[in-house]
Formats: structure tokens, C-alpha cells, sequence
């Protein structure tokens, strides 16, 4: 009767609002855009465990892997509306809602995980904590670690920036990579992460990049044969919470977000490093892909790469920035 279409459609409407799933149960939504098993999941899944454990079970957390709900970047709109609790999601789909964080993913800034760890821990990554808290409306609490982003193709093995001749690869919509291609010479096609593997099954882009946890965790091997083993951006992947959020929560629950949160990273980066050579090794032996050095120690990637940075000089909040970046990592300014 109309009674119960009016019960239901207010219930519809305080689930879009996130009201119900905060006021009653504590059992929060996970986005992750990778499938599981990569390093995504594994921030995601420990995260999980520790909050239940640190909160004696009043908060517990479901993941929803494979873009499920949403892409990435809708991710990110719908926490900061308090339509999803939590995401996971690579630094680069940030970017565009909060620019100042793209000094994380200017080419060849941080060349290691040793490197990423040292911003996202140090002073720099709480100022990118509070620049996506006022510019995107999102807290991040944590970092996956998903190392050096590899460019992947189907055509030929690329070891110099003129071997992308004649390719189309896909690139986060991300303007920062976006004119790192173009440096190199193509004009790269913009996807969302959740339509890429489709895209490179149908042939419509012939390249990627991602790491290998990734390219494995997405079974990428399946639709690519040749991996360029560069590194000219680091893949981090915070795990945000919608900033209304996690100002609703008690102090003590909030102690306990930041605490998983830290501890969530830790892990990952452990797991970075004690993952990633025998996964790089598995998609050789067990998949057939096919591994190239780039030419000269890569340096022609590096130095066509990093000659846009200045074109982000003012969208990551000046050229300080980046230098404030270099120094942390114990490198020149620029
Ligand atoms: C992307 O390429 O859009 C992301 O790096 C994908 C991911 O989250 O792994």
C-alpha cells in the first residue's frame, strides 16, 4: 500500500544519505577499486581487522573490490557526501580533486618505496592529509604501497620512448600523465580505471601502466604480453574516509581509525617489499609476459619526463613545493 512505498522510499532516501549506515549499524562500506589480491586489498583487509579489534567489534568493515561501487574518482565524491564510508585509490585519481597532492605523482619524483615512504610519512604527506581533508572533503588514513608503475603493451617490447610510436595507452585521467606521454611523444587516451580492462581485451588502447601487483591482481598478463621495467611514478593508494564522517565518530573511535589507519600502512609496506620481486617473477615464468629495461639506464624517459614539471609549478602550489619534496628525499631542488 502507500503506506509501505512511503516507509521504503524514505528508507531509500536515508540509505543515499548514509544516514541509517552511520546512526544504527557499524558496519562500514569498503571501495576498492583493484580486484583482490593486490596491494589495495591488503591495506583494505587489514585495516578491516584492525578497527574490529581496536573498537572490541562496534566498527566492523565490509570490502567491495573490482570498482563495484563506483570508479575511483565517483569514489571519492561519494565519501565526501557521505554516500560511502571508505575508499582505496591510486594517488593519481586524487589528483584531480585535490591538485596540490600531484606533487606525489610528478614523473620521477619518488623513484622507490623507501622514497614514498619518506613523504607520505614525513611533513609533506600530513600536508597533503589536510589539503584533501579542505580541498576534496576526504581524510586519508593510510597508504598502500603498490610500487613503480610499469608500462605494459601487447605490440613490442619498448625500451626507448620512440617504441611508443604508433601506440595508444591508456592513462588515469590525470593531467600530469597525460603530458608525461605527450613529452614522450604520443598523445595518450584518458580511461577510468574501471573500464581498462575491457578496453585493452577489445584492442581499443594497446598499453598501460600499473604495477606488477596490480598488473597481476587485475590479471592484465591476460591481455598484455610486454612490460617495460620503468618507474616513472610511484603508485601510492590511500585509503580515505569521508571527512563528515569521521568527524560524526566519538574521539575514542577516531584514535582508533588513525591508529588502523598507521598501522594498515605499515603493513603494506612490508608487504610491498616482500612481495613484489617474486610477483614480478610469477608474471615471467607463470604468464609468459615479457620484461624490458629501458635503454640507457632510462634516461631519456627521465629527461623528456621531468620537463613538464613546470607546467604543474602552480596547480601543486609552486615550485617550492616540489623542492621541499627533493630535499626530504635527500635530492637537489629542481
Ligand atoms: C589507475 O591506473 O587508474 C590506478 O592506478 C589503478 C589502481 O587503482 O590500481
Amino acid at each position: 500500500g502507500s503506506l509501505s512505498r512511503t516507509i521504503l522510499s524514505s528508507a531509500v532516501v536515508m540509505a543515499m544519505l548514509g544516514v541509517s549506515a552511520h546512526a544504527s549499524a557499524d558496519t562500514w562500506k569498503m571501495a576498492l577499486g583493484d580486484a583482490a589480491g593486490g596491494t589495495q586489498h591488503e591495506l583494505g583487509s587489514t585495516f578491516a581487522s584492525l578497527i574490529e579489534e581496536k573498537t572490541g567489534g562496534e566498527i566492523t568493515v565490509d570490502l567491495f573490490p573490482n570498482g563495484q561501487l563506483g570508479s575511483e574518482q565517483d569514489t571519492v565524491n561519494n565519501a565526501s557526501m557521505g554516500l560511502l564510508d571508505l575508499s582505496v585509490l591510486a594517488i593519481n585519481n586524487i589528483t584531480p580533486f585535490s591538485p596540490s597532492v600531484g606533487v606525489m605523482t610528478l614523473p620521477y619524483v619518488i623513484r622507490s618505496p623507501e622514497d614514498a615512504r619518506t613523504l607520505t610519512q614525513g611533513e609533506i604527506g600530513q600536508e597533503m592529509v589536510d589539503n584533501t581533508v579542505r580541498d576534496a572533503g576526504v581524510r586519508i588514513l593510510g597508504w598502500a604501497y603498490s610500487g613503480c608503475r610499469r608500462l605494459t603493451n601487447s605490440a613490442h617490447p619498448v625500451a626507448s620512448p620512440e617504441d611508443l610510436d604508433g601506440l595508444v595507452i591508456r592513462v588515469p585521467k590525470n593531467e600530469i600523465m597525460i603530458a608525461a606521454y605527450q613529452a614522450w611523444g604520443v598523445n595518450p587516451n584518458p580511461l577510468a580505471w574501471s573500464e581498462t580492462f575491457t578496453a585493452l581485451q577489445q584492442g581499443v588502447v594497446d598499453g598501460q601502466d600499473n604495477p606488477y601487483i596490480t598488473i597481476d591482481a587485475m590479471k592484465f598478463y591476460e591481455v598484455q604480453k610486454y612490460v617495460t621495467d620503468s618507474c616513472y611514478v610511484f603508485s601510492m593508494e590511500p585509503l580515505i574516509i569521508g571527512e563528515g564522517m569521521f568527524q560524526s565518530l566519538s574521539e575514542e573511535h577516531q584514535q582508533a581509525v588513525l591508529e588502523a589507519g598507521a598501522e594498515a600502512s605499515e603493513h603494506s609496506y612490508e608487504y610491498l617489499l616482500a612481495q613484489e620481486d617474486a610477483i614480478k617473477q610469477r608474471l615471467v615464468d607463470e604468464y609468459g609476459m615479457e620484461i624490458t629495461e629501458p635503454a640507457n639506464d632510462e634516461s631519456e624517459w627521465v629527461e623528456l619526463a621531468t620537463g613538464i614539471w613546470p607546467q604543474f609549478y602552480d596547480s601543486i602550489g609552486g615550485k617550492e613545493k616540489l623542492d621541499e619534496a627533493l630535499t626530504a628525499l635527500g635530492r637537489d631542488p629542481a
